[in-house]
């Protein structure tokens, strides 16, 4: 990866700049860059809305959500680089409009930009916009060296036909390498360093198979409930918020075939194909609860959304087969915690554990090995000890968007899923959403703060 100064030109588009993502999570984002000096000069951050905003007053609504001890003259730097474009995104004349504008913006600075164009709308509009974005010939840079690229959001698709059709809207409108989806786990420091650990120790790739691994399992617990986005959370639940995404991404770097390099297209290609490889276990339970409460918080008492699921799974290729693996999340659990254990068999027949690798993602980021060792002492028997990987307590970890933006701005793939990928997922999980239609009224109810052990044992 290159530093900064090496990022084109780029007008970055967020369309629904007015959001509550765009708010919470992409300005933020991008004055943590700007302070850090990870934005190239000629960087602007053009925004869409549906009424006239000033950017002033825009900047003073996004205060409450960065550090309140704030550098000014980045914020300032923010401030100057924003433009606010009153705009109908179901209207593709104001599309045409934007082409123009960009292209006096060229004339102007003498410069041809890299177009980012950000998607912060609700996903029902995501075709809509991209349809209008490659009817705008807004899907084009100003020159064979400068790029259009789309950055888009989950939920892709809501099932398997409609994952499809997304697919196929944004392959009408943008080569495949324009495109960037972001998982935005895939941005996280120490998912990242997965890879690291994986294809960088000798150690590892060797013992990284059935032979050696009994089982894998991926959790991601979370304390909060569904707080404000209970509307969101009715329509999507625990495996299309979290598993179609961020585990089944997650469990496909852990199990990937080693790329012959760490390159964009190598990863991509290994983590889509392992990921076509992946099913649901049919001879272990799924299952699948709903905290006390919910129903009442969205306003539907008979819903049937899951909050928490745990998922048993299987891949079917030599490496892996006959491994038990899993992936379980909730929400309004007793903690927050997201890691993976990776069981080793035990050595011999009268150890009644393996060793254990611990992957700590968050909180504690870090790892941890459960090693036997010798009990101190005169005897000659063995106590469990761990070594553990835990990043220095100054280490900054970059917000993940930090890491998206960081990477689309360079043109760099590496952390986003391909159409392959996503449309491997939906796939997984197809069959499991076709039974939960059939059978909506049967969910299991769990205490807000419970154990997710409770709900499973
Ligand atoms: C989001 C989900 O993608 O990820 C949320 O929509 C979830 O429901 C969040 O809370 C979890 O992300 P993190 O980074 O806090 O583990």
């Amino acid at each position: 990866m290159s530093d900064a100064p090496m990022i084109a030109p780029t007008i970055f588009i967020i369309y629904g700049i007015t959001g509550d993502l765009a708010k919470r999570k992409l300005l933020p984002s991008l004055y943590n860059m700007q302070r850090d000096g990870h934005l190239p000069d000629n960087f602007y951050i053009w925004g869409t809305s549906r009424s006239a905003h000033d950017a002033n007053e825009y900047i003073a609504s996004i205060k409450e959500f960065i550090e309140e001890d704030h550098d000014t003259s980045a914020l300032d730097s923010i401030e100057s680089k924003l433009r606010l474009v009153e705009f109908n995104i179901k209207n593709h004349e104001d599309y045409e409009t934007l082409r123009t504008q960009i292209e006096q913006f060229e004339q102007e600075k003498g410069l041809c930009f890299n177009i980012i164009h950000y998607l912060s709308v609700p996903p029902q509009l995501f075709e809509t916009v991209a349809d209008n974005i490659g009817q705008g010939a807004l899907n084009t840079g100003c020159s064979n060296a400068s790029s259009a690229r789309l950055l888009i959001e989950k939920p892709f698709g809501f099932d398997l036909h409609s994952g499809k059709k997304l697919a196929e809207c944004l392959a009408r409108n943008f080569e495949e390498d324009q495109i960037f989806r972001i998982d935005h786990f895939l941005g996280k420091e120490t998912i990242q360093n997965i890879l690291m650990l994986r294809f960088k120790n000798g150690l590892f790739q060797k013992i990284w198979n059935s032979d050696h691994i009994s089982s894998i399992d991926i959790i991601a617990h979370e304390e909060l409930g569904v707080g404000w986005r209970g509307e969101f959370y009715e329509q999507t639940g625990a495996l299309r918020d979290m598993v179609q995404s961020h585990l089944l991404n997650l469990l496909g770097v852990i199990t990937m075939d080693e790329p012959s390099k760490l390159s964009a297209e190598i990863i991509q290609r290994n983590l889509a194909r392992i990921l076509e490889l992946v099913s649901v276990d049919t001879a272990r339970l799924v299952i699948r609860a709903q905290y006390a409460g919910y129903k009442d918080e969205v306003g539907n008492p008979s819903s049937s959304t899951e909050t928490f699921v745990h998922l048993p799974l299987i891949i079917d290729d030599n490496r892996w087969r006959g491994v038990p693996m899993s992936v379980e999340t909730g929400k309004a659990l007793s903690t927050k915690e997201t890691r993976v254990v990776i069981n080793f068999d035990p050595e011999s027949e009268d150890q009644v554990e393996g060793n254990i690798l611990e992957i700590r993602i968050a909180p504690n980021e870090g790892i941890t090995l459960h090693i036997k060792t010798k009990k101190p002492g005169l005897s000659f028997d063995s106590q469990d000890t761990v070594m553990s990987f835990n990043y220095e307590s100054d280490t900054v970890f970059h917000d993940a968007y930090e890491s998206v933006i960081y990477n689309a701005l360079q043109g760099d793939r590496v952390i986003f899923p391909s159409t392959e990928a996503v449309l491997a997922s939906w796939e997984v999980l197809q069959p499991l959403l076709d039974a939960w239609s059939e059978d909506a009224g049967e969910i299991t109810s769990y205490e807000k703060g419970a154990n997710a052990a409770d709900i499973t044992h």
